[in-house]
């Protein structure tokens, strides 16, 4: 292994164990090992779920689809955004995110979860042992649903998308489960739930059990902007986190 892989590694496990500390974890558990020890490269090649051939087809299946949904106007969403958000990651990932939509900085930069939120999400994956790179996120919507539709140069103009607005835009998300074939899904917050499994029970009712969503485990959680409204929520998160790491590991072969 190359010097700069072994630097990379123990610079995540430092940060994982101290994230660990951070998240109240009082004994460490153990981790999808294989999965922190992803280059560039190794995002690349197929997992053994995924064989030869079929990483370029997934790929280029999500290639296809972002050039659809980036003229997409089906719904009122597309005639302010600036930027379609279709989605980040492996095309073979395992773990897939769906959070509820863009924002300011999404719409923005054209990537979901890349504002304060998505920063959080971000360690949450690390914490997990992945990298943005190995894991698939996405939302509901893939444009940004505003208060104010003349502005989108506006902060804190966010609003949750509309029942029709999801509906309408599901069938990307749809199309994009069937691509990917992750293992397991973890819906982030009320939209995503609400719309995936069509439950108006409220988060705090259904997070941590594992459900299913046209054949593939789903795992609801709070969304990360509601721990940053409310950090006690933390704990509840990576309760349901080690659940999916618990999931993912015993379904390696
Ligand atoms: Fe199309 Fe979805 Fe954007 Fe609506 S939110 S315009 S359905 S891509
Ligand atoms: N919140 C979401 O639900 N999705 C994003 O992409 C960013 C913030």
């Amino acid at each position: 292994m190359k010097q700069l892989e072994y630097l990379k590694i123990l610079s995540l496990s430092k940060r994982t164990l101290e994230e660990y500390l951070n998240w109240g974890e009082t004994e460490i558990v153990k981790m999808p090992t294989d999965e922190i020890i992803s280059t560039e490269e190794s995002v690349k090649m197929p997992s053994s779920k995924k064989q030869s051939g079929s990483v370029l087809s997934s790929k280029e299946k999500i290639k296809i689809l972002k050039k659809t949904i980036d003229s997409c106007k089906k719904c009122s969403l597309g005639s302010n955004r600036l930027n379609a958000v279709i989605g980040v990651g492996s095309p073979i990932a395992d773990l897939m995110f769906v959070g509820e939509g863009p924002g300011f900085d999404e719409d923005h930069k054209g990537e979901p979860f890349v504002g304060k939120a998505g920063q959080l999400l971000t360690r949450i994956i690390e914490v997990m042992g992945y990298i943005r790179e190995n894991v698939y996120i996405t939302n509901v919507v893939k444009c940004h649903p505003m208060i104010d539709t003349t502005n989108p140069e506006k902060r804190s103009n966010d609003r949750p998308p509309s029942l029709l607005e999801m509906e309408t835009c599901k069938y990307y998300l749809d199309k994009q489960i069937e691509i990917i074939k992750p293992k397991i899904i973890v819906t982030l917050g009320a939209s995503s739930a609400k719309s995936l499994l069509h439950s108006e029970e409220p988060i705090s009712k259904i997070r941590g059990i594992i459900k299913e969503y046209k054949g593939i485990k789903l795992m609801p959680t709070y969304h990360p902007a509601a721990l940053l409204r409310n950090p006690n929520l933390k704990k509840f998160v990576w309760d349901d986190m080690k659940i999916v790491m618990h999931y993912l590991d015993t379904e390696k072969i």
